[in-house]
């Protein structure tokens, strides 16, 4: 039999959820954890008792038997532990954002290229099960002309999710608020399904949260294609609302909450579509809006990164792919520090 794949977790927070994905993979073995704090690598070896656990990052990568390193520890820490794993001779998996500048995230890049490696990036909600069918239709001009998108995350996070762990909510460690850390997946969703920007016009708030970054975001974008969209992020909606992916076409609308198709007309389409639609391609990760902790969609990632590894192929996220949000999320915070409407290249 093949010798599985050896896996490794930096980060004992959302990092948890890797380290379940990769200890139930037929591919891989969770070989090591690392985090900071000795009663997280305590509950990791409750959990899976052959676990080696490590307090320092360097030590952890010197073992051979690691081929992947899925790194979540804080944002802004992301490129620092990444490009060491990497020039450890180490392939990884970053969590969103994969940095908090554009700048960081490039060296990720940079040290991918000079290793070698394979780097691959999470941003799971690509793997919705209505994602796939929406792209596909757009894509084929099955809506027509898609000119307007309305993005909305209006979730709810409380004020002692900032204060635990301490680096959420800072400009230095988490890049923002509202917008980096929990819309930026929604973001990546937006400049899949809607393509290249051309400006961005935007405002920030602090309305409900003792944090230096923001807990809510608006803006207007336009695209290259001549399409236009509104996004806006907040984790002041209680109790958690939705997750908004609208779309809306010259020949049909589409509008989802998250994972949920709740609106699928097209011109022309069988009657029986929207109803086939919703049945078939709708999923249920709404309820993270309201929980951070239900976040779930990790083991899509962490099997594409093994099988990535042991198939010697890109996975499904690269760097420059995963930048592309990192871009947008900080041109939406230059916009509404000048005033002034940020134009892309
Ligand atoms: N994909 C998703 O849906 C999702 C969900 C939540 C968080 N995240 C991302 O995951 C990352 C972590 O977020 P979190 O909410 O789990 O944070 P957290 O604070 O709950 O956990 C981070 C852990 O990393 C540890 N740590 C920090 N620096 C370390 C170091 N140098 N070496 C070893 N351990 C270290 C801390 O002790 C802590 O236990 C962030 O980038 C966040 O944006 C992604």
């Amino acid at each position: 039999m093949a010798k599985k794949i050896g896996y490794a977790v930096v980060g004992l927070g959302v990092g948890r959820s890797h380290a379940k994905a990769a200890h139930n993979s037929e591919n891989a073995d969770l070989i090591a954890v690392c985090d900071l704090l000795p009663e997280k690598l305590e509950q990791a070896k409750e959990l899976y008792p052959d676990v080696l656990t490590y307090t320092d990052f360097t030590t952890m990568l010197k073992n051979p038997d690691i081929d992947i390193v899925s790194i979540a520890v804080p944002s802004g820490d992301h490129a620092k532990l990444a490009v060491e794993a990497l020039e450890a001779g180490k392939n990884i998996l970053v969590e969103k954002p994969i940095d908090i500048t554009v700048e960081a995230a490039m060296k990720i890049e940079e040290a991918r290229v000079r290793t070698g490696k394979i780097a691959g990036v999470v941003h799971q909600n690509r793997n919705n099960a209505n994602m796939k069918p929406i792209r596909e239709a757009i894509g084929k001009g099955e809506f027509g002309n898609i000119y307007y998108g309305d993005f909305e995350v209006k979730w709810h996070r409380s004020q002692k999710y900032y204060d635990d762990g301490g680096w959420r909510g800072t400009w230095k460690m988490d890049g923002g608020g509202s917008l980096m850390n929990q819309a930026v997946h929604t973001v990546d969703i937006m400049q899949w399904l809607m393509g290249d920007i051309e400006s961005i016009t935007s405002l920030i708030g602090i309305y409900a949260h003792r944090i230096d970054t923001e807990d809510f975001t608006a803006s207007l974008i336009k695209f290259k294609s001549g399409s236009a969209a509104t996004f806006v992020s907040t984790t002041n909606a209680f109790p958690g609302l939705n997750t908004g992916v609208k779309l809306y076409g010259t020949k049909g609308s589409i509008e989802c909450d998250g994972d949920t198709i709740l609106l699928w007309k097209r011109e022309g389409a069988p009657e029986d579509e929207e109803e086939t639609m919703k049945a078939n391609y709708s999923g249920n990760s709404a309820a993270a809006a309201l929980d951070p902790t239900l976040c779930t969609g990790h083991t899509s990632m962490v099997e594409d990164i093994i099988s990535a590894v042991k198939d010697g192929r890109e996975p499904q996220i690269m760097p420059l792919e995963a930048v592309k949000s990192v871009r947008i999320v900080n041109a939406v915070y230059e916009s509404a520090k000048t005033g002034k409407t940020v134009y892309f290249d």
